[in-house]
């Protein structure tokens, strides 16, 4: 199957529509769309992916009516919060009802829905009449695609259309929040910081971003893996590395001492976490590409998008070579 790239969204609309798989773009990653409420189509989305199928999907919706009409049961904020956190990069979790069938949520009891915020993929979410169900664009394990050549790098010749509405203005997929029980939990470390979140809530959340249950590829501790192997040190450690001819340096913006003649990355000259977010998936990518064999790196401080950015170099740093 040859792939093509293009902004044509009648194009994707009509592949959707006949549950083929399309590429879309989201302000936070790129993701592999299909019908999620055809089981068929979201076979090929595992399938794609090369991802095992007991990991659930997010189903993308165009605005909070679409979702109401598919809700059983809702916690008393969740019309709100949506309100407040989207389109934009939250995914809620609640519990599930009949239509969507269950290798959508790989038979959990609950499903996950968030509103993207990105005009093609409103537009196109708007004139199809069924959810996307959408991953990370990205084959399973490895880094999450923030523009359409990424996109094109993994998954040519596996899906028939790349939708492209440019470079992902976050580059770090949704948070996740578990709507199912009493209170909210975080899932997963994502664009929404916790702060922005336990503000509107008035107190703090709990997080199980490592929870028993394992229910997130995201939570798999091996994970987003630019394929070569990272090393995770403290800022000082980091600082007092001594390199070998091998390493590639990563840093929020510090220049490391014996940084000469290594390729290295700063993620934002003047450490902003959220340019650092958004240009973290592609510098994992350009140093997998590097001809260096190791990325040696340190943990972003731990508030605002610091928590999303350490959790995916931990993940990536756990893959084992
Ligand atoms: O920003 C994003 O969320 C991107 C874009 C494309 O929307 N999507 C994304 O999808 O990151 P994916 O499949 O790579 O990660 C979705 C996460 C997975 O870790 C999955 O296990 C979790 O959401 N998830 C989905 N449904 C769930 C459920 N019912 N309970 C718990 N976790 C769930
Ligand atoms: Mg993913």
């Amino acid at each position: 199957m040859k792939t093509q790239i293009g902004k044509d969204l009648s194009e994707a609309i009509r592949l959707l529509k006949l549950g083929e798989l399309v590429s879309i773009p989201t302000e936070t990653v790129y993701g592999l769309a299909g019908n999620g409420l055809n089981p068929l189509a979201v076979a090929k989305i595992y399938d794609a992916k090369k991802r095992p199928s007991f990991n659930p999907l997010i189903l993308h919706f165009p605005n909070f009516k679409r979702i109401q009409s598919i809700l059983k049961t809702t916690p008393p904020y969740l019309k709100d919060l949506v309100e407040r956190f989207s389109p934009g990069p939250l995914t809620y979790i609640v519990e599930k009802s009949n239509e969507i069938p269950d290798i959508t949520t790989s038979g959990l009891r609950s499903f996950a829905f968030r509103i993207p915020n990105h005009p093609l993929t409103l537009e196109l979410l708007r004139a199809i009449d069924f959810p996307l169900a959408a991953p990370s664009a990205n084959l399973f394990g490895m880094t999450s695609p923030t523009n359409s050549t990424h996109v094109f790098d993994q998954l040519k010749d596996r899906i028939p259309y790349i939708l492209d509405g440019g470079s992902c203005k976050l580059g770090v997929e949704s948070t996740i929040l578990d709507c199912t029980g009493d209170k909210p939990v975080i899932r997963r470390f994502g664009s929404t910081t916790k702060e922005d979140l336990e503000t509107w809530f008035g107190y703090n959340l709990a997080i199980e971003v490592n929870g028993p249950k394992a229910l997130s590829p995201g939570m798999l501790s091996a994970h987003y893996s630019p394929g070569i192997p990272i090393e995770l040190f403290s800022e000082q450690e980091w600082h007092n590395f001594l390199p070998d001819e091998d390493c590639a340096f990563l840093s929020l913006f510090k220049i490391h001492p014996k940084q000469m003649n290594h390729p290295y990355i700063q993620l934002s000259l003047n450490g902003d976490l959220n340019e650092a977010a958004t240009n973290l998936f592609e510098s994992l990518r350009y140093l997998g590409k590097s001809n260096c064999k190791r990325i040696i790196a340190h943990r972003m401080p731990e508030e605002g998008l610091g928590l999303a950015i350490n959790d995916r170099l931990q993940r990536a740093a756990a893959t084992r070579f």
